[in-house]
């Protein structure tokens, strides 16, 4: 039986990863799901977003993915562990769910010099400590900043993101990480709604300093991930398709998620839980 791969975020954000994942593997087939009903997930508790995600990877595997990505940090810092271990035994013993945070953390030991990191992230991200936790497993000289960026998500999802009101809560929260370490030579984006606002957190960010968006990271370790994992790889379809799913109205989807992908989405409802 061969299988669509599972794309889920909590709404819009995981379509920059999803772009980027079919910009570099544009042979497979791929299922988006946006639990937009119930966006934003980064202030909800760990049971909660654990429980929603659960839903979430239950309805992709439904529809017969083998393979999800959560392309939420959220879900990912809070509920990947949870789904992988009490889950995926009753789901399917062939069944995978990867997230996104250990790739992009892979990718920062040969970015930063001064070994300074800040991360900007949602407060369920940030409280959560994956970055931190994850960094020094791997690169235990990195110094690692963290600041929750509440406001962000819903910029984005109302289609605030190039707003001018938009501008003050961006410079805040990138200030107030830089407060925080002014040894900072490295920023990444923890949020896939984040690369939205690329054009203010440049704007507000000191020249010097590189933004690290997870898109591209997150890709290349799912090419590497498919290349070391050929009984996985196999059971991929490769008709070049994505179908797109919303837990909220698909008209609201539509004109949001043009925004993301900048091209017309077909997109279908369906309820989680
Ligand atoms: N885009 C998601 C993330 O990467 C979360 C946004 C939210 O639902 O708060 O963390």
């Amino acid at each position: 039986m061969s299988a669509p791969i599972g794309i889920f975020d909590s709404g819009y954000g995981g379509l920059t990863i999803l772009s980027q994942i079919r910009s570099l593997m544009p042979q497979y087939d791929y299922i988006y799901l946006g639990d937009n009903a119930r966006t934003p997930y980064g202030t909800r508790s760990f049971e909660v977003v654990y429980e929603f995600t659960r839903q979430a990877v239950e309805k992709l595997f439904d529809m017969g993915c083998r393979l999800v990505i959560l392309a939420c940090n959220t879900a990912s810092a809070k509920a990947l562990r949870s789904v992988q271990q009490n889950d995926l035994a009753r789901l399917g013993s062939d069944r995978r769910v990867l997230g996104i945070i250990r790739p992009t953390v892979e990718s920062i030991g040969g970015i930063t010099r001064s070994r300074h990191i800040g991360v900007l992230a949602t407060e369920g991200t940030i409280l959560s400590a994956s970055y931190p936790i994850e960094i020094n497993k791997l690169f235990p000289d990195i110094q690692v900043s963290g600041q929750a960026c509440p406001l962000w998500v819903p910029l984005v999802e109302n289609g605030e993101a190039h707003s001018p009101g938009a501008d003050y809560f961006v410079r805040k929260y990138i200030t107030q990480l830089l407060e925080q370490d002014p040894l900072i030579d490295t920023v990444i984006l923890g949020c896939t709604h984040y690369p939205l606002l690329i054009e203010k957190i440049r704007r507000f960010t000191p020249a010097g300093i590189n933004i690290v968006c997870q898109g591209d990271y997150v890709a290349a370790s799912l090419q590497d991930y498919l290349q070391r994992h050929p009984e996985m790889e196999n059971n991929c379809s490769k008709n070049g398709s994505c179908q797109f799913f919303t837990t909220e109205s698909e008209e609201k989807f539509t004109s949001s998620a043009n925004l993301f992908l900048r091209y017309p989405v077909e997109v279908h409802r369906v309820t989680l839980g």
